[in-house]
């Protein structure tokens, strides 16, 4: 069985809803925090055995390539300073095991092209996609290695998955499952972004997918879907006709850093359980609140 050591990160998209946050640099760039969702997505990814970052970007690229590089000048003055704490912090940013490669998408033709841009990057392998803008907290294993574990048993796609209010599947791909192999649920249809009168059920693919090679042959025939966009959904909804797909409804709790109230709903949350802030932060909280 391969082993999972890829990870595609489409980091081109727009961000409109975050404009003029977004206008330029990356909406995977604003921090919860102190670490942009991009790193945040990069550990999780690492933690479930990834050792090559492949971020598809767009026309602003340089800050997630600076984010992931070497500092020298920083690094420099910090050690000059003697600021040893901060030194380390920049210097792990990501162990040095782990190489990062950038595939240029020259338009937004949508996510399904994206992840086909990383076609010769990923081979034939199967890979993770991660939205880094879902952030998602989790209290011992990271989404990415939940997915794996599921692959480890089943060697097939593993979309991640979560109930939604019926009056939200306007917003995801909404899969339809039956029971499958080992107490699993396969996917049986997947649609894109589909009225709650249409969709088949509520339970929405979130940002994490675990994807066989074979979903690159299916991106090359998928025609402009929803919004004129490539999209991804389509390319798995093509891919069922070969393959078992697997829906993991995974431990864990998903902040949609996408839109503005999901992203100050996390920055509360990590803010509350920051180690060094967070009882300032209750305090001040509580304070505010009275
Ligand atoms: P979204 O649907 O969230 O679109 O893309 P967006 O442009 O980033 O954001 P809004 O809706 O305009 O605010 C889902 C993911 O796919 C990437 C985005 O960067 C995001 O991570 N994406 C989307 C690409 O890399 N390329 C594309 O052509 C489209």
């Amino acid at each position: 069985m391969k082993e999972i050591r890829k990870a595609v990160f489409p980091v081109a998209g727009l961000g409109t809803r975050f404009l003029p946050a977004t206008k330029a640099s990356p909406k995977e760039m604003l921090p919860v925090v102190d670490k942009p969702l991009i790193q945040y997505a990069a550990e999780e990814a690492e933690q479930a055995g990834v050792d090559q970052l492949i971020f598809i970007t767009g026309r602003h690229k340089r800050s997630i390539e600076d984010h992931f590089d070497k500092a020298f000048e920083l690094e420099a003055s910090l050690e000059g300073a003697g600021k040893t704490e901060l030194l380390r912090i920049v210097q792990n940013v990501m162990p040095n095991t782990v190489g990062c490669v950038y595939v240029r998408q020259a338009e937004a033709r949508g996510l399904g092209h994206a992840v086909l841009c990383a076609k010769g990057v990923v081979g034939e392998e199967p890979f993770f996609v991660i939205l880094a803008d879902d952030l998602i907290r989790c209290e011992d294993k990271g989404v990415c290695a939940q997915m794996a574990a599921v692959y480890a048993r089943h060697e097939c796609s593993v979309l991640s998955v979560q109930e939604v209010p019926h009056e939200d599947t306007r917003q995801y791909g909404i899969v339809k499952v039956e029971p499958g192999p080992g107490g699993s649920m396969r996917v049986v249809s997947i649609v894109e972004k589909p009225a709650p009168e249409d969709a088949p059920s509520n339970l929405a693919v979130v940002g994490r997918y675990l994807l066989t090679p074979r979903i690159f042959d299916m991106l090359e025939q998928t025609d402009q879907g929803a919004g004129g966009e490539i999209q991804l959904t389509d390319g798995i909804a093509a891919l069922l006709e070969y393959e078992t797909v697997i829906a993991h409804s995974f431990e864990g709790k998903r902040y949609d850093c996408g839109s503005k109230l999901g992203y100050l709903e996390a920055t509360v949350e990590y803010g509350l359980t920051h180690p060094e802030l967070g009882e300032q932060f209750a305090a001040y909280l509580r304070a505010f609140q009275h």
